[in-house]
């Protein structure tokens, strides 16, 4: 027979395992740091400009940044910091190089579906890569507790208050606490009972964080991160405990909530990666979007997986909408949760397989024009970067063929830019709807 405490030895004998897996996996200072990018990347697949513009514009104004010369090589290579410099500077024919930024607050998008690997993390990685070359400042939200995203982004050393966890739970106390201080009578008119959140809970010192100590910066100079770590798979547990303290609290709004009070202009796109459940942390991503982007592998059990995914959620969804219709009348959000726009995306796709190339067609069928007209491809450069993912942005093209990088980063282009003409006409548009009257406060990541 065996009980919990035969469960924690092999736990303790796993952990000594993944403490030498990291060993072996991470740089010796254990730091992830972002490469430059050479003066063919910056110029087309960054810029947009032919490279003899670029040599133009550069040899015009010895003010923009010149980036740095390897021994032995001839490119230019620059740092993100400096790319932005010249994104800013460099005008061609009078034309901004700077991406659309529409009025109000960040656009947030979901990457969600059941199942590890449907490809989330892969897709949320790189379209928040995608998107800081596109000259966006991104901030990326990992609900999930295996923090494959934050591990990643470089981040390693994550404890629970800085997590999606410490985030709920100073919600639930700060929800509380004003549930109380309702006067008796007011609003609704009837009145709810008192509710007290034990020490245990107060006693952390969650109220005395600013939003700012949530988030983190990464290897990426414009892109940010509320991380998830492996001790933050007790939220699921704890969320539960937390509903029974108080009924009333509305605990998938608390990460809307968090994120409504930081000020509008300080990032432009927010993606949240989700964890392979429906659960509280999923609930809280979910509610928070404005779009929902549904990665899904080609083959019939994935297509499967995804058709009672998006079952489950339309389930929960709708239970949201008549349990709670009274506990929301101070947010901004309303019940039932609206979407601006759902897609599906292929991930791992292989155009050359036939059963791939069905399984496109039968999604297609299905969920017509919300499916994504790009799949994003098999990549073995991806596939085998390891446990911590490397996007390909990440990886240096000598590394490899060129052309399997290109190849590669492309078929990411594509996913990403067709993301990108989704969502901006839903941001554009969507001043009223996602922008909310709120009080700003400043927040240095
Ligand atoms: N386009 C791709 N090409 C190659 N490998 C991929 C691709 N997308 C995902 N993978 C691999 O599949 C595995 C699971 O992907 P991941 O994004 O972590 O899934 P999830 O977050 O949904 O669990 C990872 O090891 C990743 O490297
Ligand atoms: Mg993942």
């Amino acid at each position: 027979m065996l009980t919990h405490s035969d469960l924690r030895e092999l736990q303790t004998n796993s952990l000594k395992m993944q403490g030498w897996i990291r060993r072996q996996t991470f740089s010796p200072e254990n730091e992830k740091t972002l490469r430059r990018f050479s003066s063919w990347e910056v110029s087309e697949l960054i810029l947009g400009l032919n490279q003899s513009t670029f040599r133009g514009k550069m040899a015009a104004d010895p003010s923009l940044p010149a980036g740095m010369v390897e021994p032995e090589g001839r490119q230019r290579w620059f740092t993100l910091d400096e790319v932005n410099i010249l994104r800013r500077k460099i005008n061609p024919r009078g034309k901004s190089l700077m991406p659309e930024r529409p009025q109000g607050r960040a656009f947030r998008t979901a990457i969600a579906n059941f199942k590890g690997g449907a490809g989330k993390s892969t897709i949320a990685l790189h379209f928040a890569h995608a998107a800081a070359l596109d000259g966006y400042r991104v901030l990326c939200v990992d609900f999930d507790p295996q923090a494959t995203l934050s591990h990643s982004m470089g981040l390693t050393d994550v404890s629970e208050e800085q997590t999606v966890w410490g985030i709920m739970a100073r919600d639930l106390i700060n929800e509380t606490e004003a549930q109380n201080n309702v006067p008796k009578g007011a609003a609704s008119g009837t009145a709810l009972p008192r509710r007290s959140i034990p020490s245990s809970i107060t006693d952390l010192g969650l109220q005395r964080l600013r939003l700012a100590d949530f988030i983190q910066p990464t290897n990426w100079p414009t892109i940010d991160v509320i991380p998830s770590c492996a001790n933050a798979a007790f939220v699921e547990f704890a969320s539960a405990q937390y509903r029974h303290l108080n009924p009333e609290w509305s605990f998938f709004a608390a990460v809307n909530r968090f994120l409504d009070q930081l000020p509008d202009d300080q990032w432009d796109l927010i993606f949240f990666d989700c964890p392979p459940a429906i659960g509280y942390q999923s609930m809280n991503a979910v509610f928070a979007a404005d779009m929902l982007y549904i990665p899904s592998g080609p083959g019939y059990w994935e297509y499967d997986s995804t058709t009672s995914f998006i079952g489950q959620l339309s389930e929960a969804l709708e239970d949201l909408a008549y349990g709670f219709e009274g506990a929301l009348s101070a947010d901004k959000v309303r019940l039932p949760k609206a979407f601006h726009d759902v897609r599906f995306l292929l991930t791992r796709y292989e155009p050359g397989n036939e059963l791939h190339r069905a399984m496109n067609s039968a999604f297609g069928k299905v969920f017509g024009d919300k499916l994504c007209q790009h799949p994003v491809e098999m990549t073995r450069a991806v596939e085998q970067s390891g446990r911590f993912l490397s996007s390909i942005y990440e990886m240096d093209y000598r590394d490899m063929t060129r052309e399997t990088w290109r190849r590669a980063r492309e078929s990411f282009d594509r996913a990403y830019g067709e993301f990108r003409d989704v969502m901006l006409p839903h941001w554009r548009g969507g001043a009223d709807a996602l922008s909310a009257d709120k009080v700003g406060e400043g927040v240095d990541a």
